[in-house]
Order: C-alpha cells, then structure tokens, then sequence
C-alpha cells in the first residue's frame, strides 16, 4: 500500500510518499520549515504544500507531537497549545484534501524500527526514544505498541525533563557530547526506575551521530541507535495509516 507519511518535528513538517509494505520512501522527502510553536493554520498549510508537492490524492499518514487518541489531539508540547483538543484527523484531512490519521511522532518513529529497523522481531521490552525538540517515547512489549506514554514530561526541578536533556537543550546550552551525555544518562537512569526495557532504541535527528556520544550513555538495558535515521517517523506515520 502507498500512502504519504508526513512527521511533524519542532522545526519542520517532513513528508514523503511510503511503500508501507517494504517500508521505503517511493521519492525524496519534502521539507518545510516552520518555528515552534507553530499556529495551527501555518502547520497546516505546510501539510497541504506537502500533499500538493506529490500530487497525493490517496491515505495520508501523520506522526503528531504530542497525544493523540482516535484523532483527536490532546496535550501537545513544543508544538503549542493552539493545537490542543482540535479534531487532528479532519484538519489535516480537509487542509490535504485526503483522508487522514493521526499518530504520535515517537509511536510511528518505534513502529517503523520494530518493524523495518533496530527493534525488528523482539518480543521482549523495547522503549523507543527520540531526541529533537523534545523527547519521544515509544513502549512495545510482544511487538505491541502502548500508545502515548510522555517520557519526555516526567517533571524536573519543575519542568519537563526534555527541557533538560532533549537535543534542543543541547544546542540550546551549547553542550559538548559528554556534557550532554551526562545529562541523558540522568534521564535514562530516571526511565529505567519507571519501566524495565530489555532494549532502548535512541532515534531523532541526533542518532545519525551516535558513533560520536553513543558511547556516554550507562543503561541497564542493551541501548542501540536507530536504524533508520530520521526517515523512521515518515515510514511510521505511514504504517499507522495504512494499519487503521
Ligand atoms: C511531546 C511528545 C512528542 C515529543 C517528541 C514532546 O514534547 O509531548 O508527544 O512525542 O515531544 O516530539
């Protein structure tokens, strides 16, 4: 099945067209940049530049910044509160024209590495995070997905702990590896208190330089670096659509 997957990230809406069946892009992403947070009218209108840009007419995938729940957006972080309890699925469906499904960006990006990528035939625990604007987190136990868990709001010193150790906050403190490292492995000691992973899979735009810092981080959990870079959201967002 074809269908465009789309992932909204904190500084761009990317969008490609999927072969959901072998999980490859069928053309070169699409990429238009925003700033978070990001009204809503300007998210959408980069949603219809995507689905104009291929001439899409078929289903449209969306992995989504913050909950959602049949569609529906609930709490939304980077992104901003302007998208909070709208109807995700039929504003996206009317500014692409096509029909559209709603996921959360870190349960796509984990869908598309346990099916294609770094998580691919576990059974056992396997805790996808992403790191970018914000922190996502994706749990699978069986291969099954549990929808929406928020890692990246565990509350820290009275702020979520993504303000903290997110890729943003690396920039944002102009952080070398180690120091930001450091500041992961604070998180990730926090996670592992809270769930048990047998597997941590690190994805988001920073996992393509994880020869470089991978090596900082001390789990409990054999930790390993997505597979498929930062085409996991598109693929995931696509999977969802194409499964529901
Ligand atoms: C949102 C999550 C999202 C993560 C990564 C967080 O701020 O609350 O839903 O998965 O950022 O984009």
């Amino acid at each position: 099945m074809r269908v465009l997957g789309i992932d909204i990230g904190g500084s761009a809406f990317k969008g490609a067209p999927v072969d959901t069946k072998t999980g490859r892009l069928l053309a070169e992403p699409h990429r238009v940049a925003i700033t978070s947070p990001c009204p809503v009218a300007t998210g959408l209108a980069a949603a219809r530049e995507i689905a104009r840009h291929f001439a899409w007419r078929g289903p449209v995938g969306i992995g989504f910044p913050g909950i959602v729940r049949d569609g529906q957006i609930g709490a939304v972080g980077n992104l901003g509160h302007g998208w909070e309890n709208k109807n995700g699925a039929a504003l996206f469906r009317r500014a692409t024209g096509c029909k559209s499904y709603l996921v959360n960006d870190a349960d796509a990006a984990g869908l598309a590495e346990m099916r294609f990528g770094a998580g691919r035939g576990r059974q056992d625990a396997v805790l996808m995070l992403t790191f970018g604007t914000g922190i996502g987190s994706a749990v699978f136990h069986r291969g099954q997905l549990f929808p929406n868990v928020e890692f990246g709001h565990i509350p820290w010193y009275g702020e979520p702990i993504e303000r903290y150790a997110s890729a943003a906050a690396k920039t944002r403190g102009r952080l070398s590896w180690p120091s930001w490292c450091k500041r992961v492995n604070v998180y990730l000691r926090v996670v592992e208190r809270l769930v048990s992973p047998d597997l941590i899979i690190i994805g988001g735009g920073v996992s393509a330089e994880c020869e470089t810092w991978l090596r900082y981080l001390r789990t409990d959990a054999e930790i390993v670096p997505a597979r498929m870079n930062n085409d996991a959201g598109i693929v995931g967002a696509a999977l969802a659509a194409g499964a529901s």
